[in-house]
C-alpha cells in the first residue's frame, strides 16, 4: 500500500488541505497522508468553513501527484466519495447516499464532506489535494447546520474507531484510484455510484454562473458529470435537451431542501 505510507500527523493545524499543498510543494511524495485532531481554519466547498474544533472527528487530506491529464483531476472527488461511502456503510451497517458530487448523506443529513483542490506547479505539472471531513462522533452541530448534519456514530448507533475508519478509507481509495487510472474514467464505479445517488430522478435546481433552472437529475456519466433534463414549461423534464453538468462550474440543490 502506497497511500498513507508517509504520514504527517498534527494535534492542531490550520487546514490539512493547506498543509498538504505546502508539503507537496516542498516535495512530499504522492500518496502522503496529512491528518489532524483539530483544524483552526477547516475549509469547505465554495469558500465555506468546515467546523473542526471538536476532537473525535476525522480531518485528513491525501496529496496526489497524478500522471494523467489535469482535466481528469476533478473526477478524483467522486472516486473518494465512493471509497468513503463503501467504508462508512461497512462500519455503520447502514445504507448511505451520495449527494452529487461528493456529500455522503444519511437520512437527508450530511455525514461526510470532501474538498478537492488542484495546484498547478511553477515547474510544470500539478498536484491535487483531496480533503475529507467525516463527522464521526460529533453530536452537537452549530445552529446553521444542525438540521443538515449527522454523525456516523449516530447513524450506526455505536462507537466507531476513527483510526480504523481512516485506514479502511485509505485502502479502499487506493484500490479505486488504481482502477480509475487504469480505465481513465469512472466506468468501474458508475453503477454503484448511481445506485446511491440521492439526487437521481429528483428535481434539482442547477445554479449556473449565468442563471438557474430546474430539471430532473438522471444520474452521472463516466466523466462524473450530472445529467439533468431541464423542465419544460409544463414542468415535465425535456429528455431531448439533457445537459451535462460539470461539478466545477455549477452547484445543484434539491428543490425541496438540502438533498
Ligand atoms: C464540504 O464543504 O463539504 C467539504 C468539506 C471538507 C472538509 C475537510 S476536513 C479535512 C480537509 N481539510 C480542510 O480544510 N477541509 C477538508
Amino acid at each position: 500500500m502506497l497511500f498513507g505510507k508517509k504520514v504527517f500527523r498534527y494535534e492542531v493545524i490550520d487546514s490539512t488541505n493547506l498543509e498538504a499543498a505546502r508539503l507537496g510543494k516542498e516535495g512530499a511524495p504522492h500518496g502522503s497522508l496529512i491528518v489532524a485532531e483539530r483544524q483552526t481554519a477547516g475549509r469547505g466547498r465554495r469558500g465555506r468553513i468546515w467546523e473542526s474544533d471538536e476532537e473525535g472527528n476525522l480531518y485528513f487530506s491525501i496529496l496526489l501527484k497524478p500522471d494523467f491529464p489535469v482535466q481528469k483531476a476533478s473526477m478524483l472527488t467522486l472516486v473518494m466519495a465512493q471509497a468513503v461511502l463503501q467504508v462508512c456503510e461497512e462500519v455503520s451497517g447502514s445504507r448511505l447516499g451520495i449527494k452529487w458530487p461528493n456529500d455522503i448523506v444519511a437520512a437527508g443529513r450530511k455525514v461526510v464532506g470532501i474538498l478537492t483542490e488542484l495546484h498547478l506547479m511553477p515547474e510544470g505539472g500539478y498536484q491535487v489535494v483531496v480533503g475529507v471531513g467525516i463527522n464521526v462522533a460529533k453530536q452537537e452541530f452549530a445552529l446553521e447546520i444542525a438540521e443538515k448534519a449527522i454523525s456516523l456514530e449516530a447513524v450506526a448507533g455505536k462507537k466507531i474507531a476513527k483510526n480504523d475508519l481512516l485506514e479502511k478509507v485509505l485502502f479502499r481509495f487506493e484500490e479505486l484510484y488504481g482502477q480509475f487510472c487504469a480505465q481513465g474514467n469512472l466506468s468501474g464505479m458508475l453503477a454503484e455510484y448511481n445506485d446511491r445517488l440521492v439526487n437521481k430522478n429528483q428535481m434539482v435546481k442547477v445554479l449556473e454562473p449565468l442563471g438557474e433552472y430546474k430539471g430532473m437529475a438522471l444520474g452521472i456519466n463516466e466523466e462524473g458529470e450530472l445529467l439533468v433534463a431541464p423542465c419544460k414549461e409544463d414542468g415535465e423534464p425535456d429528455m431531448e435537451k439533457v445537459q451535462n453538468i460539470y461539478a466545477g462550474e455549477v452547484s445543484v440543490r434539491g428543490v425541496y431542501g438540502y438533498v
